[in-house]
């Protein structure tokens, strides 16, 4: 049963539940990129998300990390603890894509020899500038070991994706992950789908994330339908 829409952002919604430490978080059909400036709205979007999000959270707690998941409750809704939010993105990159490659001059596909993380304020007005562990404390967005902890964890969900889906032929090039904060515990949040993912076909090198509506590459329900299928997850 949901409730009152608490807060929307560009891809999902959070209502209040039945129970005040639980709300429901919703897919929606948008797709947006660039902070918000490219919009599209794609009929199954949500729902593919919803599917692949739920089946990532699943995996990752019977690997022992613990998540914001409760129980998938429909086709675009999924139960979820409150959490109260830190304004951090956590990007692990195994290979070089995206903003690493404008920062550093990185040519797309380098192999890192280990896993970077990096920091990031989720702010659209500011385009989800780089921080370091320095400003989180300065500002009061997170402790240095709350920071250390997300790094853990953000590590850890490394090892159980990359090789859950180097299984079905798919590398893991890099991800995004925000956490938040429940009895005194951090807990992973937000969603794990290919929106805030990169995906490549092993074999071919082929992208099967939202990199394809970025860049106008094809059509994303078709990518993320591989992505579900391939993982044995129904829709
Ligand atoms: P980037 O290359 O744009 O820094 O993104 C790295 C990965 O994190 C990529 O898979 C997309 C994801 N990401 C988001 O989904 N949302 C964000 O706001 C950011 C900064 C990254």
């Amino acid at each position: 049963m949901k409730g009152e829409l608490k807060y929307e952002g560009k891809g999902k919604q959070l209502f209040a539940s039945d129970r005040p430490d639980e709300l429901i978080q919703v897919f929606k059909d948008d797709a947006t990129a660039f902070d918000g400036v490219k919009h599209d709205v794609i009929a199954g979007k949500g729902e593919l998300n919803c599917a692949i999000s739920s089946f990532m959270f699943e995996k990752l707690h019977e690997a022992g990390v613990k998540t914001h998941y409760v129980r998938r409750e429909g086709p675009r809704e999924m139960r979820v603890r409150a959490l109260d939010m830190m304004p951090v993105e956590v990007v692990v990159r195994n290979v070089a894509a995206g903003s690493i490659c404008r920062r550093l001059g990185l040519e797309e596909g380098l192999k890192f020899k280990w896993p970077l993380t990096e920091l990031f304020y989720k702010s659209d007005e500011l385009h989800d500038p780089m921080i370091n562990t320095e400003h989180c404390e300065l500002f009061g967005w997170a402790t240095r070991e709350e920071i250390g902890r997300m790094r853990d964890i953000a590590l850890k969900v490394n090892g159980v994706l990359s090789s859950m889906l180097a299984g079905v032929g798919i590398q893991l090039v890099d991800y995004k992950l925000e956490f938040g904060k429940a009895g005194g515990e951090i807990l992973l949040g937000d969603e794990i789908t290919p929106d805030g993912c990169r995906l490549w076909d092993i074999e071919s090198g082929r992208k099967l994330d939202k990199d394809v509506f970025r860049s106008d590459l094809g059509g994303l329900s078709e990518v993320y339908h591989e992505v579900a299928g391939r993982l044995g997850i129904d829709i």
